[in-house]
């Protein structure tokens, strides 16, 4: 029997990516996007979800269900960028990227455990960032968002491993998708403090995107991690020196950590 998965943000990038991976592996896979419009143009099943609004959540999953008659893997891809200097982002801004970054994957967490705790098995991805274990200058805010959900995902497995699921992150580095155009950019304002450091961070976040991995990459870890009999809490798919700057998260001093990121950033 084929395992039945749900993804989130499935039209574009990392989730579309994953989704024709996972059905080209024989997966029945059920993709989303916030419109159906194009649903035809899909190789695998595309229902409307936006993880903000939590009445559309109900409904794909409900639609999942009835069609398959269980969900066993939830990949929580669905996500959005946003930059600027913390001083001069709004605050609407700052919370409508929790909204879908961090309480929209929550939401769907919540809608898809009563099925799996009734199966006794299930599987949930969260897809962080490598950018949620630091806080990364003129991308606090999405930092902030990925790395709360991070902790989210360690609470959560620990509270449901008792019912035979796992919540895992995959926290991906640079990958080549619509991302950055997709992202909110707080504008360069005139007047900003940030100006001229902000905007030289602007041309070197998207360079950074346009130059990342190809998605396949995060779909072949995400089948990986499916296989896995007893899954990590945490994967990071990225480059040598995006993961290893966790790990020198981890051992230097933070004065010296600081110190190695402004450089890099320019700062
Ligand atoms: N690309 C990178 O370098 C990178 C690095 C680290 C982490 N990530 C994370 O990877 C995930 C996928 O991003 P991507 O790079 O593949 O970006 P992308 O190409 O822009 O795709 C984003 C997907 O999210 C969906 N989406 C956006 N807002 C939504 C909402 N409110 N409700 C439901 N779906 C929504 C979009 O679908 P519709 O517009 O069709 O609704 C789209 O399918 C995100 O969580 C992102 O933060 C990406």
């Amino acid at each position: 029997m084929s395992k039945v998965v749900l993804i989130t943000g499935a039209s574009s990038g990392i989730g579309k990516a994953i989704a024709i991976y996972l059905l080209s592996k024989g997966f029945t896979v059920y993709g989303t996007s916030r419109s159906e419009a194009n649903a035809a143009k899909f190789p695998f099943n595309l229902v409307a979800l936006d993880v903000t609004k939590p009445a559309t959540i109900t409904s794909a999953v409900e639609k999942v269900i009835a069609k398959e008659g269980r969900l066993d893997v939830l990949i929580n891809n669905a996500g959005k960028g946003i930059t600027g200097a913390i001083e001069d982002t709004p605050t609407e801004e700052m919370k409508t990227n929790f909204d879908t970054n961090f309480f929209g994957p929550i939401e769907v967490m919540k809608a898809v455990l009563p099925q799996m705790r009734k199966q006794k098995s299930g599987l949930i991805l969260n897809v962080t960032s490598i950018a949620g274990y630091m806080g990364l200058p003129f991308r606090g805010i999405y930092s902030a968002s990925k790395g709360a959900l991070e902790l989210i995902t360690e609470a959560t497995n620990m509270e449901v491993n008792q019912f035979g699921i796992n919540v895992v992150n995959v926290a991906p580095g640079d990958f080549a998708t619509n991302i950055a155009s997709g992202r909110y950019h707080t504008p360069v304002f005139e007047n900003s403090a940030y100006k001229e450091k902000y905007a030289e961070n602007l041309a070197l976040m998207d360079s950074h995107v346009s130059g990342g991995m190809d998605p396949i990459v995060m779909a072949k870890k995400v089948l990986q991690i499916i296989n896995t009999k007893n899954p990590k809490v945490h994967y990071k798919v990225g480059g040598f020196m995006e993961k290893f700057s966790i790990v020198l998260k981890r051992i230097l001093p933070d004065k010296w950590y600081q110190k190695l990121l402004m450089n890099h950033y320019k700062l």
